[in-house]
């Protein structure tokens, strides 16, 4: 049985996508232990609620200090006692001491088609909206490991979705959710399930 902690810090739609997976069977293996929000306010904990998974906020907000959140963030994690950690959503920096723990063992899902679209500074619809400025005609979403860098880790699987005619960021971003990040974050995480860890 794969044990994994998902990362959230927003809606949770990507959560879901995996609650929905496991409940179905389509995900075999895998236990979601641990749901962690930086935010407490995240609908995503309340989706975990819904469904019976350990829902804990650590807040950056709530520690004196940056070291003191990155050790309390680490320590929450491996209490989890998570195999694989899922980042779906989290708009936090991943700590070098919790990239250290959990390298080759942390995976993302980014709304692009890496190594387009990423990086510092391109998250939730700014991706999007340099998508469209950009005029690409394809894009889609990347699941990878995480590593120090943003959005630079070992890619496992990508999806394209087409960009349509009077796209607004708002619909790309549903249509690459819903055509994308819904589908290949359950099934690389089934892969890894299956498979074992990559790179
Ligand atoms: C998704 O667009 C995901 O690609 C990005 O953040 C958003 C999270 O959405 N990393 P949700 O919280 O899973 O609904």
């Amino acid at each position: 049985m794969l044990k994994i902690t998902v990362c959230v810090s927003g809606g949770g739609t990507n959560l879901q996508a995996i609650i929905d997976s496991v409940r179905s069977g389509e995900l075999k293996n895998v236990e979601i232990v641990r749901v962690i929000s930086n935010n407490p306010n995240a609908y995503a904990l309340e989706r975990a609620k819904q469904n019976g998974i350990d829902a804990v906020c650590v807040s950056p907000k709530t520690f004196e200090n940056r070291e003191a959140f990155n050790a309390a963030f680490l320590d929450a994690l491996k209490a989890s006692g998570a195999d694989l950690v899922v980042l779906a959503g989290f708009l936090v920096v991943i700590p070098e001491i919790v990239i250290n723990e959990y390298r080759g063992r942390m995976i993302n899902i980014h709304p692009s088609l890496i190594p387009s679209f990423c990086g510092t500074g391109y998250y939730g619809l700014k991706v999007h909206e340099a998508a469209l400025k950009r005029g690409v005609k394809i894009t889609g979403a990347t699941v990878h490991y995480v590593d120090e860098g943003t959005d630079t880790g070992p890619i496992i699987m990508q999806k394209a979705v087409e960009v349509k005619e009077g796209d607004t960021p708002e619909i790309l971003q549903r249509r690459v959710m819903e055509e994308a990040e819904w589908i290949i974050l359950p099934k690389s995480i089934g892969m890894i399930a299956q498979k074992g860890f990559g790179k």
